[in-house]
C-alpha cells in the first residue's frame, strides 16, 4: 500500500523556522522542550510558532494551519480566547505568583468540585506528570503497600514512578487483569486512563472499567482515573461521569490550566487528608496553584460551562468525524476513526482498536504531511489524539474534512 499524495515537501516556504530551528538544536536537547514537538515520527522541520489565534496556528514565516494539536489537548476554547486572556491580564495587575494562598485558589477549588462527585479535596500542582506522580505517592502512603499496575499504551507523564516502576497489564484485557489481582492482592493502586488518548484515542469497555473498580475494591488497593486528557473533555464529569464509576482518586491537567501551567489531583476526603500539612504524605510546589493560571483556569471553567457548549462542540466534531467515518465504512477501508466527545483519531491498518497497537507510522506520516502541506496540522505521531475546540470554525472543518475524504480517495487507502 503505496502512497505518492505529497506533492509539497513540508518544509516550503519555512526558511525562519529552519533558521530558529538549527539555532534551537544549538542549545535546547533536539530543539524542543518536549520530544514529540520535533516531529521525528513525521519526517519534518517542526512548526516554530509566532502566535495562535482562534483555531489556527501561525509559524514565525506566516504560514497558517488549522490546529488540531491545541496545545496537546489544552486548548478547549482554541488559541487566545477572550475570556482566558481578560482573566489573566486583570491577574497580572495583581501579582504573578504569591507563594501563599489566594481566593481565587478557593474559587476555582469549589467550582471544579461542583462538577466532580467523587472529589471531595483537590490540590493543585502544575503539570500533568506532577499530578499523576503526586497521586500515586498519596495512594501509596495511603494503602502502605508499594505495588503499582498501569496499563499498556496509557501515558501518565515522564515521572520514574510512571515510566519505570509500574507493573504494566495489557488494557481491556479482563482475563489478564482478574489473574493478576487473584495473585496480587496486595496491589497499593491501579492507574489508568479510562479514555486513553497516548495510543490514538481508544475508550476503555465500560465491563473493563467496572472489573477494576471492583477488583480494586476487594483487594483494598486505590482506583486512579488519570483523567489529564479526558477531564473537562469528554464532558464536565471527564470519563467518570461518561462512565458512571467512582475512582478514588483523580488527575486532571491541560483543560484545567487554561493554556497556563496548572494541574490537580483530588479525591475521597480520607485518602486527601494523609497528604501534608495535615499528614504524612509530603507533596509540595513553589508554584502550585498559581494564581495566573488559576484564574485562566476558572475563566475556561465558565466557559465550559456555559449551556450548549459540549454539544456544540459535539456538532462541530460530528462535522468532520462522521463523513470520514461513514466514508470508511462504505468503502470498507483498512482504517477506522475513533472518537469521544470532541478527542478523536484516524487510525492507518486496524478496523477497530481496543489496546496498544503497533499503527502504519510510514502511512501516518504520508497522511500528516499531506494534510500540513495544505494548512492543517495533526498531530505529528500517529498514536496522539487529535482535538477540536469550540473556536474550530465551520469553514475550516468542512475543508480538513473534504481534504481527509480527497486523502482517502488519492491514497487509495
Ligand atoms: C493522560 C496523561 N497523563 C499525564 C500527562 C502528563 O501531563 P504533562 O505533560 O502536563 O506533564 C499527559 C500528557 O500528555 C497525559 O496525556
Amino acid at each position: 500500500m503505496t502512497c505518492n499524495s505529497v506533492t509539497e515537501p513540508c518544509v516550503a516556504h519555512r526558511p525562519k523556522s529552519e533558521k530558529l530551528y538549527a539555532s534551537a538544536c544549538a542549545v535546547i536537547p533536539g530543539g524542543v522542550n518536549s520530544p514529540v514537538r520535533a516531529f521525528h515520527h513525521v519526517g519534518c522541520l517542526p512548526l516554530i510558532v509566532a502566535s495562535g489565534k482562534g483555531d489556527l496556528i501561525t509559524d514565525v514565516d506566516g504560514n497558517s494551519y488549522i490546529d488540531y494539536v491545541g496545545s496537546w489537548g489544552a486548548l478547549i476554547l482554541g488559541h487566545a480566547p477572550g475570556p482566558v486572556l481578560s482573566a489573566v491580564t486583570d491577574q497580572l495587575q495583581l501579582g504573578t505568583s504569591y507563594g501563599a494562598t489566594a481566593p481565587i485558589e478557593v474559587q476555582f477549588a469549589e467550582r471544579l468540585l461542583r462538577h466532580l462527585p467523587h472529589v471531595d479535596k483537590i490540590r493543585f500542582v502544575s503539570s500533568g506528570t506532577e499530578a499523576v506522580m503526586s497521586a500515586v505517592r498519596l495512594a501509596k502512603g495511603f494503602t502502605k503497600r508499594s505495588k503499582i499496575v498501569k496499563f499498556e499504551g496509557n501515558y501518565h507523564g515522564h515521572s520514574d514512578t510512571l515510566m519505570l516502576g509500574p507493573l504494566v497489564l495489557p488494557y481491556n484485557d479482563i482475563p489478564a487483569c482478574l489473574e493478576f489481582f487473584r495473585s496480587n492482592p496486595d496491589t497499593a493502586a491501579v492507574v489508568i486512563e479510562p479514555i486513553a488518548g497516548n495510543m490514538g484515542v481508544v475508550p476503555a469497555a465500560p465491563e473493563f472499567l467496572q472489573m477494576l473498580r471492583a477488583e480494586t475494591k476487594r483487594i483494598g488497593a486505590l482506583l486512579i482515573f488519570d483523567e489529564v486528557i479526558s477531564g473537562f473533555r469528554v464532558g464536565l464529569q471527564g470519563a467518570q461521569g461518561l462512565y458512571g464509576i467512582a475512582p478514588d482518586l483523580s488527575c486532571f491537567g491541560k483543560i484545567i490550566g487554561g493554556g497556563f501551567p496548572a494541574a490537580a489531583f483530588g479525591g475521597k476526603k480520607e485518602i486527601m487528608e494523609c497528604l501534608a500539612p495535615l499528614g504524612p504524605v509530603f507533596q509540595a510546589g513553589t508554584l502550585s496553584g498559581n494564581p495566573v493560571a488559576m484564574r485562566a483556569g476558572y475563566a475556561t471553567l465558565l466557559e465550559i460551562e456555559s449551556k450548549g457548549f459540549y454539544e456544540d462542540v459535539q456538532e462541530k466534531t460530528d462535522l468532520l468525524v462522521k463523513p470520514i467515518q461513514d466514508e470508511i465504512a462504505r468503502r470498507n477501508l483498512p482504517a477506522c476513526l475513533q472518537a469521544v466527545g470532541s478527542m478523536f483519531t484516524l487510525f492507518f491498518g486496524p478496523r477497530r482498536v481496543t489496546k496498544k497497537t503497533q499503527l502504519d507510522e510510514a502511512r501516518y506520516q504520508d497522511f500528516f504531511q499531506y494534510l500540513f502541506a495544505r494548512g492543517v496540522l495533526f498531530p505529528p505521531c500517529a498514536y496522539e489524539a487529535a482535538f477540536i475546540s469550540s473556536a474550530h470554525t465551520k469553514e475550516h472543518l468542512e475543508k480538513t474534512r473534504d481534504l481527509i475524504l480527497e486523502y482517502l480517495d488519492d491514497c487509495k487507502v
